[in-house]
């Protein structure tokens, strides 16, 4: 069986991690890809991942471009081309700028790979994951957004940090937009089985859900010139693998919403099963009138970028 060919575009903070987690967990051959004036800096990333390899104990074949010829035929996209936050920024102050990078791209990756499975993770990502669908016209099981794992695993990471218990143990899900507006479900989380709410005070479990949802802006203050990169990295991984090893797994993503939740033509954070057919289900969870409240709060927020898409594509 032939490699499997994994394409980033965008080859940055996020892009470079992306790399090279391909590589050790072998999915296939990678390549990189960035503005002509980044050229350089990715076909060096690139070779600096290849030198790794001979001590790292992994073998992929990596490739650094500009040249759009050199995605051909990719089996996944993932996309991050675009500009970070800086301190003081939301996401949506990225939108003007990222939507015309965007735009560029998904011409170019209708052009030259209409049968891979894309993830988008460029932000304002709820309503860059709906222009990218509307310039493609792929089909929306081809097309969805890295967030909802992101967020659900940032979820998760406070609450084992708190219980002082591993995170392998906490599951949990974090619906809605990528944004001050996400709706994390405690009522979902368990650890090891149990109900959180057995093992945490309401004001411990509230003080999480606040710090999920601040949890991008808590980095971008820490890290004082750009955005999160290791854990985005990983999460879009996540999904890229469960699409090439037709894993069938079920994690939070932004998926393209026809009548599901209630919501109609929108991307929006929700549990799905990504498989070898890409986002093959909608998981729909009966929520509770609150959730659903919060739920269509957040659907606001995207649907206010998301006009500013439609002005602009
Ligand atoms: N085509 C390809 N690559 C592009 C383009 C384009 N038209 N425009 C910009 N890029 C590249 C930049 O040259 C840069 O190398 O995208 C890369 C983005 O990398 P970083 O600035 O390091 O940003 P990063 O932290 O990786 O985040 C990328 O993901 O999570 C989101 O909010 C984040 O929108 C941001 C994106």
């Amino acid at each position: 069986m032939a490699r499997k060919k994994i394409t980033l575009i965008g080859g940055g903070q996020i892009g470079g991690i992306q790399a090279l987690m391909c590589a050790q967990k072998q999915l296939g051959d990678v390549v990189m890809l960035d503005i002509p004036e980044m050229e350089g800096m990715v076909k060096g990333k690139m070779l600096d991942i290849a030198e790794s390899q001979a001590v790292g104990g992994y073998d992929a074949k990596l490739t650094g471009t500009s040249d759009y010829a050199d995605i051909a035929g990719s089996d996944v996209v993932i996309v991050t081309a675009g500009l970070p936050r800086k301190p003081g920024m939301t996401r949506d102050d990225l939108l003007d700028v990222n939507v015309k990078i965007i735009s560029n791209v998904a011409n170019n990756v209708k052009k030259y790979c209409p049968d891979a499975f894309c993830i988008i993770v460029t932000n304002p990502l709820d309503s860059m994951v709906y222009g990218f669908k509307k310039i493609t016209g792929f089909s929306k099981n081809m097309v969805c957004g890295m967030a909802g794992v992101l967020d659900t695993s940032r979820f998760r990471s406070f609450v084992a940090m708190e219980l002082d218990v591993s995170v392998e143990d906490v599951a949990a899900t974090v619906l809605g937009g990528h944004g001050p507006t996400m709706v994390p479900l405690p009522r979902l989380c368990t650890v090891g089985g149990i109900p959180l709410n057995e093992v945490m005070s309401q004001e411990k479990i509230d003080a999480i859900v606040t710090r999920t949802r601040e949890a991008g802006t808590e980095i971008v203050k820490l890290l004082g010139n750009g955005s999160a990169f290791f854990s985005p990295a990983a999460s879009s991984l996540m999904m890229a693998e469960a699409y090439l090893l037709d894993k069938k797994s079920v994690l939070t993503a932004a998926a393209y919403l026809e009548g599901e939740y209630g919501i109609d033509g929108y991307y929006l954070g929700v549990p799905v099963v990504i498989g070898a057919g890409g986002v093959e289900k909608i998981v729909e969870v009966k929520l509770t009138g609150d959730e659903q409240a919060l739920l269509d709060n957040s659907l606001k927020a995207v649907k206010t970028a998301v006009v500013e898409v439609d002005e602009r594509t």
